[in-house]
């Protein structure tokens, strides 16, 4: 059994994910927002590496059921019709539509796991479903790979804490330390160290502190309440979509 987690997709190399399931993190705020728009009933979200991308795809697609959506430092892009928050992934805004979305860190994360068999996007707001998956993946393959978005290529309390509580759903009742990478025995241990608050680690967290400082912080607590867009968020084909699930 082989469960890694990275605390920032910098440096991570298309063969460390090719083959392999990866679960990505940006629980402040992008897979979040994520999960509350597909939750709301958006279509699809097409993560994109840069406001010039998202114009030119928007341009291209040109249909007046694309959005852009995502932030820079925190806040709504100029001209974007929705910004990078939770709470603004609404019914109304969202259902029907598809989201072209640039953010700092969550869709280059995203991105970076392009090579991967299978991708999807985790948070506090759709852990079960998605620690379910990991769980099934887990059994069936006996690997697993945890990518945290983090801060511009560092680490981030926020991520690797939601690391840990979805690494210990994925591991249920096993205890292999054998099988984790160091990153892994960390996220757990910050896992033992909060227990099941969410709301410390994130509000702790730089990101968080700085949300709050912001003005953000309904979107913190948003992010920090578990199971509240219980989607599970598949990346394939370029676009983040509800996950056939089989009957
Ligand atoms: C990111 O991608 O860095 C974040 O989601 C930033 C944010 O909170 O909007």
């Amino acid at each position: 059994m082989k469960l890694d987690v990275v605390f920032t997709p910098a440096g991570l190399t298309p063969t460390e994910v090719q083959g392999r399931t990866a679960f990505v993190i940006d629980i402040l705020r992008a897979t979040t927002a994520m999960c509350a728009a597909l939750n709301h009933g958006a279509k699809a979200l097409i993560p994109v590496a840069s406001t010039e991308e998202a114009l030119r795809l928007a341009q291209t697609i040109g249909s007046a059921d694309v959005l852009l959506a995502g932030e820079k430092d925190c806040v709504r892009i100029p001209g974007f019709h929705l910004g990078n928050s939770p709470l603004e992934m609404t019914e109304v805004a969202v259902r029907g539509k598809t989201l072209i979305v640039t953010t700092t860190n969550g869709t280059k994360a995203l991105l970076a796991c392009q090579g991967a068999a299978a991708v999807y996007a985790a948070c506090a707001a759709n852990l079960t479903v998605a620690a379910e998956k990991a769980q099934e993946q887990l059994e069936r393959d006996g690997d697993l790979l945890i990518v945290c978005a983090g801060r511009s290529g560092a680490f981030s309390l926020d991520d690797a804490y939601c690391a840990g509580r979805l690494a210990a759903a994925a591991l249920g009742g096993l205890k292999p330390r054998r099988g984790l990478n160091d990153a892994g025995i960390a996220s757990l241990d910050l896992v033992r160290r909060y227990g099941d608050r969410w709301e410390r680690p994130l509000t702790y967290s730089r990101a968080g502190r700085e949300l709050i400082k912001l003005g953000f912080r309904d979107d913190v607590l948003d992010a920090a309440r578990l199971d509240a867009y219980p989607v599970l968020a598949h990346f394939h084909e370029r676009r983040v979509t509800l996950a056939h699930v089989p009957v």
